[in-house]
């Protein structure tokens, strides 16, 4: 018998496993590595927010919430972003709890997208992005930032905005980036705001999950300069070492949150009620609990920094998240999978081809640095073995 229809949603059949989790499962086989390939922090979870969800267990907060969540933690959220970051947003219609902020991604892009959309990527990227808008039947049209510091270019993102006119409908933001450690200042968030303002048909979705991971400068969110149109998507992942607890969190005007709740209701019914109510304590008591990590972090950057810039590897100016985007030197003439995996085999150091972050992440290779000093430095002595020799 002929099949006359796909069993699959033909862009989910298309996708591939994660290039990531391709590229680990072959250098898994080389025994022992020190990975600088982990996109969570290595610190634990605070003590603190660990005890508040013993009490909610002992407690039996154990019941479906309301689906945008537990109201004293979107209270909680709407401070917290309004105390750091100026946001000013509506607890009861426009904050919402999710799960992860992947969900707050899959909600958020599922409400807004019909078939044969548009949505602007820019890249390199987080995968995630292009997934999600290609599982909708839309279609994600890249922005390559890689000769613009990672940064999108104001006059490029006009240009691409007025090329595909109506069928646009939104652009995804990451700030600061994964991969590429970049963010943006107080002056290129404007000017970003003001070209998008031009065009109100127009959705900034605003992922700032590494919000609280920002060095030597404030911290911009596109919400404070372009409220009336961007879904900013946040959450606990990095800033309070919660990866595995999901907690993402949606700020977003009225009219875009009361829609998405409806997917976010089909998708999950609510996040995890535990989760939600040690939520409460992160964003209150635990408000700057980032900012010891941060420290460390920052050290950890700094080490980096120097050794691979030693070595000729051009770097883009990591300002935040605990990423480093370093261009591939020259004499290697090698593409970023080929690098990567002759470096974990003879040096035991997995780092990512930047390739895995979309072609314009090609010529370059991630390293993260959410890992021990001792193992940073260790490896920056074997990354330098390598590049010596291979130089000669
Ligand atoms: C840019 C970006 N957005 C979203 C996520 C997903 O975060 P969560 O763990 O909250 O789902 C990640 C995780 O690595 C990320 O790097």
């Amino acid at each position: 018998m002929t099949m006359t229809r796909p069993l699959f949603n033909t862009e989910v059949l298309k996708a591939e496993i994660s290039q990531i989790r391709q590229f680990d499962d072959k250098v898994s086989t080389f025994g022992d590595l020190i990975r600088l390939t982990l996109g969570q922090p290595d610190f634990k979870t605070p003590d603190h927010i660990k005890e508040a969800a013993k009490r909610a267990i002992d407690g039996d907060f154990s019941f479906y919430t309301p689906t945008a969540g537990y109201l004293p933690l979107r209270q909680a959220a709407a401070d917290f972003v309004r105390e750091k970051y100026r946001l000013n947003y509506d607890p009861k219609t426009e904050v919402q709890a999710t799960v992860g902020a992947t969900e707050a991604l899959a909600a958020t892009l599922l409400t807004l997208l019909n078939p044969g959309d548009k949505v602007i990527i820019p890249s390199p990227f987080f995968s995630l992005y292009e997934s999600l808008v290609r599982y909708a039947k839309a279609e994600p049209i890249f922005i390559d930032t890689s000769a613009t510091g990672f940064k999108v270019d104001p006059a490029i993102l006009k240009k691409t905005i007025a090329a595909h006119g109506d069928c646009l409908k939104a652009v995804i933001f990451n700030y600061p980036n994964n991969p590429t450690g970049t963010t943006w200042n107080e002056a290129e968030v404007k000017e970003i705001a003001d070209i998008l303002r031009t065009y109100p048909d127009v959705i900034a979705i605003s992922d700032e999950i590494y919000s609280e991971i920002v060095y030597d400068q404030p911290f911009v969110s596109l919400g404070e300069h372009l409220r009336d149109q961007t879904v900013v998507i946040n959450g606990l992942s990095k800033s309070h070492a919660m990866t595995g607890w999901r907690l993402g969190l949606i700020f977003a005007p009225k009219y875009l949150s009361e829609q998405i709740v409806k997917t976010h209701q089909s998708l999950v019914t609510s996040a995890s009620s535990i989760t939600q109510y040690a939520a409460v304590e992160a964003l209150t008591a635990g408000k700057n609990d980032a900012l010891s990590m941060k420290e460390q972090y920052q050290k950890r950057r700094d080490v980096v920094i120097k050794a691979l810039r030693a070595l000729d590897f051009e770097i883009a100016e990591p300002t935040g998240a605990f990423y480093i985007f370093a261009r591939i030197p020259e004499q290697f003439g090698q593409n970023s999978f080929d690098f990567c995996y002759e470096l974990a085999r003879e040096t035991k150091v997995a780092l990512i081809p930047g390739a895995a972050f979309g072609a314009a992440g090609e010529g370059y290779v991630r390293l993260s640095y959410a890992a021990s000093l001792s193992d940073i430095t260790e490896a920056m002595n074997r990354i330098h073995t390598y590049i010596t020799q291979h130089s000669q």
